[in-house]
């Protein structure tokens, strides 16, 4: 029994989470992410980004991801992969490298087919383009290398090379503030429209689901919002779900309530295939003065671990 056991019972493909080198380093820690039954699947937390994989043109640097990869397939767990094509964590040769059109393109289009050929079989999905819109729900541009010198049109050609190198993976956008209805959300639509009209590929909607105890609502305006994605053909998950609460202060009945809710929307929706924690423990999360996660910072289960297993349902 366990979290992951209770989403396959509900139907569901994983309850799954993030995980780090450093968070292997530590055996107490790394004993609960190897377990089984409450983890189906993991996502590596930096060490697929591109400024860890092509950290200088042309040369590739594996082992950090490839041990992650290694140690989910030891346990039976599937990854999500994460990100090939994101604004944050792009090495300096690419920012300042004052590339043009053409050539930008050839370099993502390069590292795809790299990435994704190396993790060929072994990603069950990638997250191809991460964090492409502004809060209004338009094309990020001026903050992106990608944006600003190729376009919007950077998007389609992501989701194009991905296919080719990996035609089994499924491909997914994936971005935060779009877990319930609202402008960012509506351009997130708009985003899976344009890449099929350019006859791309996309399988899935990643909602990362970076939300905050005592602000997360009622399950139906995630369930109305789970939908609008189902409805365009994919499925749909939630990548990085937390839900912060401030560790001078923490309201962990609330969290537990929020996570239940989370959890029974997902639940209600046959397209939303599974849910991914940021993390599990308190003891690393990349939120500072927050304790966000199931586990405590000694690595005990708290009230939200329950909450989970109940809102999932009988075993
Ligand atoms: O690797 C360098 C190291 O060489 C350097 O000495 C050190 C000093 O600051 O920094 C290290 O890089 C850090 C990196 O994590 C690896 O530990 C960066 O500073 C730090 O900013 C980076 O933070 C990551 C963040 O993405 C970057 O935007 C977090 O760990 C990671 O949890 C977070 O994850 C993102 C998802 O990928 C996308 N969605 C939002 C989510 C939370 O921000």
């Amino acid at each position: 029994d366990g979290l992951h056991a209770r989403a396959v019972a509900a139907g569901k493909k994983y309850f799954g989470t993030e995980i780090s080198g450093y968070v292997m380093n530590d055996a107490s820690a790394n004993n609960i992410a190897k377990n089984s039954q409450d983890f189906g699947q993991y996502t590596a937390e930096n060490e697929m980004k591109f400024d860890a994989l092509e950290p200088s043109r042309g040369t590739f640097s594996y082992a950090n991801a490839d041990r992650i990869v290694a140690q989910a397939q030891a346990n039976g767990q599937i990854m999500r992969c994460h990100a090939l094509i994101w604004h944050s964590q792009v090495p300096s040769w690419v920012t300042n490298g004052r590339f043009d059109n053409a050539t930008l393109i050839s370099i993502l289009k390069n590292h795809i087919a790299n990435v994704v050929g190396h993790y060929k079989g072994k990603c069950y999905a990638w997250d191809v383009v991460n964090e492409a819109l502004n809060e209004d729900g338009t094309y990020r541009s001026s903050d992106s290398v990608w944006g600003r010198t190729i376009g919007p049109a950077f998007i389609p050609i992501a989701f194009k090379a991905a296919a080719e190198a990996d035609p089994q993976a499924k491909l997914y956008y994936n971005d935060y503030n779009c877990d319930k209805p609202g402008a960012k959300s509506t351009g997130a639509q708009n985003l899976i429209r344009m890449v099929k009209a350019y006859g791309a590929p996309i399988h899935g909607m990643g909602l990362q689901g970076h939300l905050t105890t005592g602000q997360v609502g009622s399950a139906s305006q995630y369930v109305s919002n789970l939908q609008a994605f189902a409805n365009l053909g994919v499925e749909v998950a939630f990548t990085e779900l937390d839900i912060a609460t401030p560790s001078s202060n923490p309201n962990f009945n609330q969290q537990a309530t929020d996570y239940a809710t989370i959890v029974s929307a997902c639940k209600q929706v046959a397209a939303c295939i599974g849910i991914t924690t940021w993390g599990f423990t308190d003891k690393y999360t990349w939120i500072s003065n927050s304790y966000p996660l199931i586990w405590d910072r000694n690595l005990q289960k708290k009230a939200a671990y329950n909450a989970i297993l109940n809102a999932w349902g009988s075993s």
